[in-house]
This record gives C-alpha cells, structure tokens and sequence, in this order.
C-alpha cells in the first residue's frame, strides 16, 4: 500500500503553507448552501497559524466555461468564508501575488481566487504550476476530492515546491482503505444515483469483494429493462444493455447477490405524492421516484446480517420530500446497524453526503466521504494523479 509524504504540524514554523483546499461548495444568490467543507479545514488553518505560518488557500469553485465566470468568484462568498474559519482573510489575484509580499503582510490568510479562472489550471500549465510553487515554502494536498483532476494545483505544482499530503487526506485514504482491504464479512455495497455509466466500473470492481451488490436509484432501470419490466416513463440512461449482462455474469462467477428493488413508488408528476405498486403494476404513464416498504425491509434485513457496508447514490428522488423516504429509510438502517451492530459505515459522493445530512445522520455512520468523483476513482482502484505524486 503506498505511503504519503506527511508534514509534521508541530515543527512546522514560519514557513507559508499553499494549501490546496475544496471550497467547491453549493451556492444559491451568492450564498454558500452548505459549509461543510470549509468547516473541515478551520482547525487545521488555525493549527497552522498558531505556529507562525501563513496559509494561502486555493481552491476551485464549478466549473467555470469560458468568459463565464459569473457566480463563481470566491469574492462575494469571501465573508461567509471568513466567518466559517473565524479568521480575516486577504482575497488575491494569483497573478497579483509574491511571496515577498505575503511574507511583509500583517495578514496571516490569504484566499486566491477561483483558481479555475486561470486557463494553465485544468491544462497542468508548466508556467502556472511554477507561478503557483512560487509563492509558498511547502504545498499541502487538502483535498482528497479533487486529487483525481490532473490540473495545476493538485498535480504540476508539486513539481516545483516540497509537497505533502494533509491529514484530512490521509484520514480519507485510511477510512477508504479500510472498506477494500480489511472488510469483515459479510459486506454490503448500496449503489444508487440515476447514471450507471459512471458506476460500472465501480460494480464491477466491487462485485469480488461484496456479497450483496443492493442496486437503487434510477440505475435499477436499466436492470428492469434487461428484465424485460415495464418502467412506464420513468428516467433511464440510454446505454448498451450488454453493461447489465457483464454485471450479472460476473456477480454469478463470484458469488455476489445482486438485489432489486420488488416494489416502488410511482407518480405522474413530482409535485404530487406517489402512490405504492409492486413492480408488476407499473404503468405506462407512471414514474418510478422511490423505493418501497418491501425493498426497504429487504435491505434492511440484509444491512442486519453486514458487518461492512459502502454507500454511493440515493434510492431516489430524495431532495423531493415525496419521495425521499426510501433514502432516508436506508440511511436510518446503515446508522442504527453502525450502533447496535458495529457495523463499518462508509458512505460518499455528493448525493449521498447531502441525504444523509438531510436526515441529519452524519455522526452516526463510521466514515462519509463529501468527495463525489475522487471517492469512485479510489473505489475503482484508479490511480489518482495528486495523490500519486505525493508518495514517499
Ligand atoms: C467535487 O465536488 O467532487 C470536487 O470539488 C471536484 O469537482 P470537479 O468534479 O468539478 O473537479
């Protein structure tokens, strides 16, 4: 297993910190939705600063097009940020920024703007990895969820600059590690989320090491597709129907049982709740939003027997109240078997993170993981290239 290079927080003095952080944070009217990710990294900054450091923070925010900037500064949220970390922070330009500077400065934080805006960012620019190297003592790897983008400020920059990974990083590693490499069984994956082109490769990486492969969402209607069941209008991805033929193949070569939804809630529209119908009542103009009280104890049933688990993607509609239960239901089951059962929890994705602080269970579960793309990459058992290049 590889072995990250780690700063020690103690000896670390005087020095300015570029730490590569995740503000990519949801906002609406210019307002952060939720600040979890920035609470994450308060005590850390602080740590740092009470050492005599400086931090320059970098990060991300959307995905900016082309001259599409708008919504995306880290300016106008830059209050909401300094209030998160308890700190006054000095907002810059990277191309207006020098160490010298930072070092004559009587701030102790400084904020770059998104660094998204800049064009060498997403294309690993040598010049812009340098530009960003230049103006720190040491880079530090916060940001697990963006360490598979090969973009300047989490792969080039470390190049040009003594690199590390945070703790936030390593903690992140060790708990995702912990799911693949000592699962006590029988284990669990509770797959979800509407695209199962962006999952295969993660189901079929997991197949061999799960006994129950419990698929949800409106993933499970390509599978009811495949079986020839009537999804009336609901949401499907159009793709080849030979990806559900190699999942069953190979969860029959490895003894993995793949679980369906038996029964589900249906409606015309999302403004009006749906109503409950076993799988074969189905019509034709009806939309599968949700699991139903079936499936939820046949889930439940098999989450009682698992001593691991892993979690990626909701059951269903969930950020509509109508038809949130089935998520909440499976969220309540994982929690209350985390409890009772000691049973290891680990959940991630953006998705899943929200759920499962909507049903206000986030302390209940071993490990969640607010990385969406990143936490599949790992699962995947890709190599991610910002963590790749701090290996010892
Ligand atoms: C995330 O939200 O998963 C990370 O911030 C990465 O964002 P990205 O998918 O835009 O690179």
């Amino acid at each position: 297993m590889s072995q990250y290079k780690i700063l020690d927080k103690n000896s670390t003095k005087n020095k300015i910190i570029l730490l590569r952080v995740d503000f990519n944070v949801p906002i609406n009217n210019k307002k952060i939705q939720d600040i979890t990710r920035i609470n994450k990294m308060k005590e850390i900054i602080h740590s740092y600063i009470n050492n005599n450091n400086k931090i320059v923070l970098c990060s991300h925010l959307g995905r900016p097009k082309k001259n599409m900037k708008d919504g995306l500064s880290f300016h106008p949220i830059k209050s909401e940020i300094e209030k998160a970390l308890d700190s006054e922070i000095d907002f810059k330009d990277i191309e207006k920024i020098e160490k010298s500077k930072i070092k004559k400065s009587k701030k102790n934080i400084f904020l770059l703007e998104n660094i998204r805006f800049y064009p060498g960012e997403e294309t690993n620019n040598e010049e812009f990895s340098k530009k960003l190297a230049s103006i720190a003592d040491v880079y530090i790897n916060e940001a697990f969820s963006c360490s598979h983008r090969s973009h300047a400020s989490i792969n080039g920059v470390t190049k040009y600059i003594d690199s590390y990974a945070g703790e936030t990083v390593i903690e992140e590693i060790n708990a995702l590690n912990k799911i693949i490499t000592q699962t006590q069984k029988p284990v669990a994956c509770l797959i979800g989320g509407s695209k199962i082109s962006t999952k295969i490769d993660l189901i079929i990486n997991l197949l061999p090491k799960m006994d129950y492969m419990i698929i949800g969402g409106a993933m499970a209607n390509n599978f009811f597709k495949y079986d020839n069941v009537n999804i009336g209008k609901s949401y499907f991805e159009q793709v080849d129907i030979s990806i559900v033929k190699s999942i069953h193949q190979v969860a029959n070569r490895c003894g993995c049982k793949i679980i369906l939804p038996t029964d589900v809630i249906v409606s015309q529209n999302q403004h009006t709740k749906g109503i409950l119908k076993k799988l074969n009542e189905v019509n034709n103009d009806d939309f599968i939003f949700d699991i139903g009280n079936e499936t939820i104890k046949i889930i439940d049933e098999k989450l009682s027997k698992c001593k691991t688990v892993l979690w990626n993607g909701p059951f269903g509609l969930f950020e509509n109240d109508n038809f949130s239960n089935g998520t909440e239901k499976i969220a309540k089951s994982v929690a209350n078997y985390t409890k009772k059962n000691n049973l290891i929890s680990v959940a991630g994705g953006g998705d899943t993170f929200a759920a499962i602080k909507k049903s206000n269970l986030i302390s209940d579960f071993s490990y969640i993981s607010t990385a969406g793309g990143a936490f599949l990459e790992w699962l995947e058992g890709k190599v991610l290239p910002g963590l790749k290049v701090l290996e010892k």
